[in-house]
């Protein structure tokens, strides 16, 4: 039975069983319940508080502002809506690289306070120490490794990564690092598909690519981006699903041209005082 057809929650036991059997996984962000309920309703296996909600919720301009509070306000909202989706909360920019203790003391409020299952964090072998900590204190952590967005400044930008022979090879050996840390999943971010099917097919966990081609275990996207909501945002990776922003501008003109000319609101949207 495919995880679609079956409505029981998604643990990781479900995403190793995909794996084995072939089965995509397919991973969405959400930000509030509204969202996470659609996305649940719909299908998808695991959502994540990604924090991306800086970039598309909250408009910066990379996700490096977003905080720990932010991401348990966000996780609180989206778990009341994820009722068979697996949710996973991102440790944002500086909630976990100081140190172990600080890893596991966020990661844990993460679970407890924002009610998610399992805990994102960026970063490769490096990381790889934190990971271990954070999952002996019980808690699952999905790695994510290539293009780590928390480390725009260090690349110049939002690069591809492992395209040199060296730096796949330490991409190879991010990715085993991590499974060996404890890993339960790993994102592989903008990559050349060669390396993402090489990673795939190497690692016992799964992998979930976002711009690391076909051959991943699942794939995700931001959900805004799928939609359209941000029109102007057109990476090569993104596939614009439909063009939301459209519908939603399309929609609001005819209100405000309604309300100018008194078509809304029409009787039936009016409450009477009984005769
Ligand atoms: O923050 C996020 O939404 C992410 C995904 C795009 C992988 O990290």
């Amino acid at each position: 039975m495919s995880s679609q057809q079956n409505n029981s929650s998604v643990t990781l036991n479900t995403l190793n069983n995909m794996k084995e059997r072939g089965e995509k996984i397919c991973c969405l962000t959400a930000y509030d319940s509204t969202f996470s309920n659609i996305l649940s309703n719909s299908g998808v296996d695991v959502i994540l508080v990604g924090d991306s909600l800086g970039m598309v919720s909250q408009g910066h301009e990379n996700t490096l502002s977003v905080t720990l509070e932010d991401v348990i306000y966000h996780t609180r909202s989206v778990k009341r809506g994820a009722h068979r989706a697996l949710v996973v909360a991102d440790m944002p920019f500086m909630s976990y690289q100081v140190s172990g203790a600080q890893a596991v003391t966020n990661a844990g409020r993460l679970i407890q306070e924002g009610h998610a299952a399992a805990v994102k964090l960026e970063g490769g072998a490096r990381m790889a120490d934190r990971v271990h900590a954070i999952v002996q204190a019980g808690i699952p952590v999905m790695g994510h490794i290539g293009l780590t967005p928390q480390s725009v400044h260090q690349f110049g930008g939002y690069k591809i990564q492992g395209k040199t022979f060296l730096d796949s090879k330490q991409i190879k050996q991010d990715a085993k690092d991590l499974q060996k840390a404890g890993a339960f999943s790993l994102v592989l971010e903008g990559m050349p598909e060669e390396l993402g099917g090489k990673i795939t097919h190497d690692l016992e966990i799964p992998t979930i690519g976002i711009g690391a081609g076909s051959k991943c275990d699942g794939q995700i996207l931001v959900t805004h981006d799928l939609l359209g909501l941000n029109p102007d945002f057109a990476p090569k990776f993104v596939k614009h699903y439909v063009q939301l922003a459209d519908v939603i501008q399309n929609a609001v003109s005819e209100f405000i041209s309604e309300v100018h000319s008194k078509a809304f609101p029409a009787p039936k949207h009016s409450y009477n005082l009984k005769k």
